[in-house]
């Protein structure tokens, strides 16, 4: 049994739909993308996965259950973690008590004990140095640029210990070799157990680190498989070329 699994799901706007029946399945320990056009209902998606959204109809199960009713934060107690497209880290908090924020939350009445006994301190400070973000702890957060933005919303996502992790566009102000070093955090990641959906832009990214590609657009998902099968599916290729003979496929 995957996952996640988005079913049937539904997302309209007034007049626009954003999500359009959209279907599809994360297998766990994989890292999935989830590509497409702009506007074709990534983030949309996530939201709804993660609460949110509420969509229109369809389902959102997680292993299984059906979690379409979940409030977000008891999915995000269910193991779901999240970066946003649009930051969204606390601006007037440091770096490294944008973590705290999470990891106490997340340790719930235990998180006074490690307060207490220094694990929170060692914990945060073993996060952001995993992300890479160890020198700017304390900095605040409105003032770091927006690839170390983006790798503190991974670290505090991963506060929470989550098992689904869905990272929005998570290399976007990040440059060449910062992005390879993110693939390989990726890599591991997945290798300790987690699985990570992944929206993004950055075709060699995706193209290096998903075993397991879908695509949507206009809502609709009109492609899933491997690297090596989406580079060459001409319906990708038409949906990001507008025409479909381009050898070079989306890379
Ligand atoms: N809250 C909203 N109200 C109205 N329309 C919305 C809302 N959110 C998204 N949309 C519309 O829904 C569609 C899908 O948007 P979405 O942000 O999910 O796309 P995306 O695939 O994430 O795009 P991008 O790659 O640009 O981030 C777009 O047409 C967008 O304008
Ligand atoms: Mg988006």
């Amino acid at each position: 049994m995957s996952l996640l699994h988005v079913d049937d799901v539904v997302v309209q706007f007034g007049g626009v739909t954003a999500v359009n029946h959209a279907n599809f399945e994360v297998e766990a320990g994989t890292i999935t993308g989830l590509i497409g056009p702009n506007g074709a209902g990534k983030t949309t998606t996530f939201n709804v996965v993660t609460g949110l959204q509420t969509p229109t109809s369809g389902r959102v199960l997680l292993d299984g259950k059906d979690i379409s009713r979940m409030p977000v934060h008891r999915r995000a107690r269910a193991g779901i973690g999240r970066t946003f497209q649009r930051l969204e880290a606390f601006g007037s908090l440091t770096v490294e008590d944008n973590v705290r924020t999470a990891l106490d939350i997340h340790d719930g009445v235990k998180g006074f004990l490690r307060v207490v006994d220094g694990s929170a301190d060692l914990e945060i400070a073993a996060l952001l140095e995993r992300v890479g973000i160890a020198e700017h702890a304390k900095e605040r957060a409105d003032s770091i640029p927006t690839g170390t933005a983006r790798l503190l919303e991974l670290a505090r996502a991963l506060a929470c210990d989550p098992r689904l992790l869905l990272l929005d566009e998570p290399s976007s102000g990040l440059d060449e070799s910062e992005t390879v070093a993110f693939g390989e955090l990726l890599q591991e990641l997945a290798a300790e157990g987690r699985t990570i959906l992944m929206v993004e832009h950055d075709m060699d990214l995706v193209m290096n680190v998903c075993q397991d590609i879908h695509v949507l657009d206009f809502g609709s998902i009109i492609a899933r498989g491997t690297p090596a099968e989406i580079r060459v599916d001409p319906v990708v290729q038409k949906a990001y070329l507008g025409y479909a003979d381009d050898e070079e496929g989306v890379a």
